[in-house]
């Protein structure tokens, strides 16, 4: 009601609410290049978005909604809403503020952050922003396992509760739009924060990164890239961290049951916003089996697609018990810095909270596979 009203008193909002409209004005208004590492393959993520389309909710009618109840606990961390957002590095390309600017809109919002190994900010001046908003760390797991070790290390000593590991990114895929205007951020020195800042990084070079960046660079390229990383390594990571791990990218069911036998706490079903494989299945699509598989063992969360209030919804529907927002918060970035991001995030929670009390709902803990009708004809 309260931005129906600001409405009515000639208090428009100041970025579009649509998020297509928001996506298009964010595009239009970064450099090419920018714009670029931000895509995908165009299959990929429609598909993800189509997906969403494919369940409609089926509200229910006269029931107490008056008050409603947006929080969740995940392996006992309390989490004020069931939205993270998702780790995105190099946010520089985007904005000067970069993460700091996303962090201050996390911290006036309540949204909980997690942070990209590859942030343009280092673990430390993020979690300053943050003060006591919920923060998780994302690991990149390079070929130097005692960096790998320090960079866990520094996350629990700046008081991250939970570390992501992403399994998608072992390499870098075919990414049309970088190669074509010959773009990776990295090679110019951007989102290599939380690299340059550390011991065990600073030790393997012969210079500092600040004498020499372009050594730096080299040896960030030689170890960055870890094609040849299997399961087995994963306990190197449970030896170094009593914080709950999480592993990122998992599609496939047989990968969900992986995850449980190599001791792991939780999944988060991602194709990466469809920036890795060309052709994957829609991560929503995914979400189901994977859901079958963990099998109420360890908690799943979403993320690729998450857009809108209904978005949100059908996940948790499906078994989620939370999502993550991806590049949403990412054009309120570009468009306005903080404040941007700001109100991405407070439409979004409105939207949430109104599309969940007008499907006949007053807690997301209700929410379950009866929410939702499966539209796709059958087979
Ligand atoms: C990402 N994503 C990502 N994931 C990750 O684990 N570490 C990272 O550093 C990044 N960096 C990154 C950069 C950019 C520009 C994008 C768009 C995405 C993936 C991200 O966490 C998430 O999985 C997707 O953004 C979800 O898809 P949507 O909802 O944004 O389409």
């Amino acid at each position: 009601m309260q931005v129906y009203m600001q409405g009515l008193q000639g208090q428009l909002p100041s970025l579009p609410v649509s998020p297509e409209a928001l996506e298009q004005q964010a595009l239009a208004h970064l450099s090419q290049k920018a714009a670029g590492y931000l895509a995908g393959m165009d299959d990929t993520m429609q598909a993800n978005l189509r997906a969403f389309q494919h369940w409609s909710i089926l509200p229910r009618m006269l029931r107490d909604v008056s008050r409603r109840q947006l929080s969740t606990t995940i392996l006992g961390m309390q989490l004020p809403v069931p939205l993270l957002l998702a780790p995105i590095g190099v946010q520089s390309i985007i904005h000067p503020e970069a993460e700091l600017a996303v962090a201050r809109a996390a911290r006036a919002t309540g949204v909980p952050i997690i942070l990209s190994t590859a942030a343009s900010r280092s673990i430390e001046a993020v979690a300053q922003e943050l003060a006591d908003t919920p923060r998780w760390f994302q690991l990149y797991w390079s070929k130097n396992p005692d960096l790998n070790a320090s960079l866990v290390r520094r996350a629990e000593q700046a008081g991250y509760s939970a570390i992501v590991v992403t399994l998608d990114t072992r390499l870098l895929s075919w990414r049309e739009q970088d190669i074509q205007n010959a773009y990776l951020p990295f090679l110019q020195g951007e989102g290599l924060a939380n690299y340059f800042s550390d011991p065990i990084f600073r030790q393997a070079l012969a210079q500092s990164p600040e004498e020499n960046p372009a050594m730096a660079i080299r040896y960030f390229i030689e170890i960055f890239l870890n094609p040849s990383l299997t399961w087995d390594q994963l306990a190197f990571l449970r030896q170094h961290t009593s914080l709950p791990i999480f592993l990122k990218g998992v599609l496939h069911p047989d990968d969900a049951r992986q995850t449980i036998d190599a001791g792991m706490d939780g999944i988060i079903v991602s194709n990466h916003g469809g920036r890795q494989v060309g052709g994957s299945r829609a991560a929503l699509d995914a979400l189901p089996a994977v859901v079958e598989a963990a099998g109420g063992q360890i908690p799943v969360l979403f993320d690729s697609g998450i857009r809108r209030g209904s978005d949100v919804l059908k996940a948790i529907a499906l078994g989620a018990r939370a999502v993550l927002l991806g590049r949403p918060y990412i054009w309120g970035l570009a468009l306005d810095g903080e404040a941007g991001v700001q109100q991405v995030l407070q439409n979004l929670l409105a939207d949430l909270d109104l599309t969940l009390a007008v499907s006949g709902f007053s807690s997301i803990s209700q929410l379950d596979a009866s929410l939702l009708v499966n539209e796709r004809p059958a087979a």
